[in-house]
């Protein structure tokens, strides 16, 4: 009997990517989505690249009596939980409305997953709750806390909620993917990532700038202790991350408790690094001007993924340059984007 797979925020850039893949290895999925960042033609865009258009089911998911609609009508044996603001600038600027969004919608979900007896949860969390005092490489026993923004902070106490709820609740699955920085886009052109406005990560405005959309790139510092002076971080794959939800999905069918797991390549570029590839794979220009710190920023960020690997026997199997070409096809098929 196939599994039912619901995946709340499923309509934006990780949710799709991960639709894709659970369809593709016979999962039946579906999206509750209230489209607030992302748009309802990715269904079939979706159903394009698999054959099978996902059920969407247009709601927000804090709203209790939506979601129990939908697993009142659906069978579902496990959730992926994506639903939730993710701007750190908007999230300074904003933060009650992140805590209640993102917070509310958590409770909500697990209020319902409780009343109907589904006890396997995904959760999109981030490499942002190492805060400012961990050292590089990350590995998921450091102390996560002292985040250097709400978004962060929502991420971090999501995960408490989820260790305390697991642990008060014997057959419950709570597992905790942390992404670092997701880029790219399925190689069929037809999803990827659709930021609302000026992006605000930088390979959305590189493919912007690249397209002439943008003028040029700003380059946030190169005064860094890096070897180019400029930003390090731990680029990877959103096709490689989705993967990694199935292979956490596939586990959590066995497991019971709460798990932090980085999903990461375990290596770090930097922002000129990415430029300098960019510019070879695709054969273009993207011109840029060094531009002062941005506030907030670290200067070095990236993954131990040796757990991931033991645990879910899952890696990266994408480079930078296969990030930097597909994340190129996107922009080039979708100027709307
Ligand atoms: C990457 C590097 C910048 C833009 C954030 C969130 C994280 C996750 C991913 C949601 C840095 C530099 C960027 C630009 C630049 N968000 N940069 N010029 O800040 O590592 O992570 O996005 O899930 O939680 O914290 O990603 O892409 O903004 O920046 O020089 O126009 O590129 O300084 O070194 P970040 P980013």
């Amino acid at each position: 009997m196939e599994k039912t797979v619901l995946l709340t925020g499923g309509a934006g850039f990780i949710g799709a990517h991960v639709a894709v893949e659970l369809q593709q290895l016979g999962y039946r999925v579906i999206l509750a989505d209230n489209l607030s960042n992302s748009q309802a033609d990715v269904v079939g865009r979706i159903g394009r690249i698999t054959g099978v258009d996902p059920k969407l089911w247009d709601i927000d998911v804090a709203d209790r009596t939506e979601l129990e609609g939908v697993f009142a009508a659906e069978q579902i044996d496990a959730v992926v939980h994506l639903a939730g603001f993710k701007a750190v600038g908007e999230s300074v600027q904003q933060p009650l409305s992140y805590y209640r969004n993102n917070l509310d919608s958590t409770l909500t979900l697990l209020e319902v997953m409780a009343d109907y007896g589904v006890k396997r949860l995904i959760f999109s969390s981030s490499a942002t709750v190492y805060g400012a005092d961990n050292a590089v490489p990350y590995t998921e026993d450091m102390p996560a806390g002292r985040c250097t923004n709400p978004y962060g902070w929502t991420k971090c106490m999501i995960e408490q909620i989820l260790k305390d709820y697991a642990l008060a609740t014997p057959d419950f699955s709570a597992i905790c993917l942390r992404y670092f920085n997701p880029v790219g886009a399925h190689m069929s052109g037809l999803i990827g990532e659709r930021p609302n406005g000026i992006p605000n990560n930088l390979m959305p405005y590189v493919t912007q700038t690249a397209a002439g959309i943008r003028q040029e790139l700003s380059v946030f510092g190169n005064d860094y202790p890096t070897p180019d002076g400029t930003g390090m971080r731990d680029y990877i794959h959103v096709v490689d991350l989705a993967k990694g939800h199935v292979a956490a999905l596939d586990y959590s069918f066995a497991h019971t408790g709460w798990e932090a797991i980085n999903l990461g390549t375990g290596k770090a570029s930097s922002v000129l690094e990415l430029v300098q590839v960019f510019e070879q794979v695709n054969g273009v220009k993207v011109p840029y001007r060094i531009a002062p710190r941005r506030d907030g920023d670290l200067a070095v960020c990236y993954a131990d993924a040796s757990k991931a690997k033991k645990l879910l026997n899952w890696q990266t199997e994408k480079t930078l340059a296969d990030m930097c070409r597909d994340s190129w096809n996107w922009q080039k098929n979708n100027a709307d984007a």
